[in-house]
């Protein structure tokens, strides 16, 4: 249901990358990365484009998440599910992606 929805939302040509279980890592499971998915496109897309996860690094991404938060009325474990799933296919930099930048 939650991938069908998002196909569908989802206008862009390029495709978004889509989690598989192996991605499931620590205290993020699967079904969470799938839901970080899924609120990102639902919420991430309606002033500007949606950004792939490829264009920004684990840090960039985090900062304009605290940035962004607020414009898409999102909830603070929202926010760390599309950071979760963001960083699956981050930009590469000295941040590994299981490694999260410090948070204030
Ligand atoms: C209410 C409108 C709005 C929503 C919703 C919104 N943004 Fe933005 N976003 C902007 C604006 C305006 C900018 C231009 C830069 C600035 O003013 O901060 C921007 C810029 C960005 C950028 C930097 C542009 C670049 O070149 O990479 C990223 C990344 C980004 N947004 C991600 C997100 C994410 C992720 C979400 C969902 C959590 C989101 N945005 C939701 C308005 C929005």
């Amino acid at each position: 249901m939650i991938l069908l929805a998002s196909a569908t939302a989802f206008s862009c040509g390029s495709a978004l990358y889509e989690p598989v279980p192996a991605d499931a890592r620590g205290n993020t499971s699967y079904k969470n990365l799938l839901k970080g998915r899924d609120i990102f496109i639902n919420k991430c897309g309606n002033c500007h484009n949606l950004y792939i996860p490829e264009k920004h690094t684990a840090g960039e991404w985090s900062l304009w998440l605290d940035r962004m938060k607020n414009r898409a009325k999102i909830s603070d474990a929202e926010r760390d599910m599309i950071y979760e799933y963001l960083i699956l296919r981050a930009k590469s930099s000295d941040i590994k992606s299981d490694e999260k930048p410090e948070k204030n």
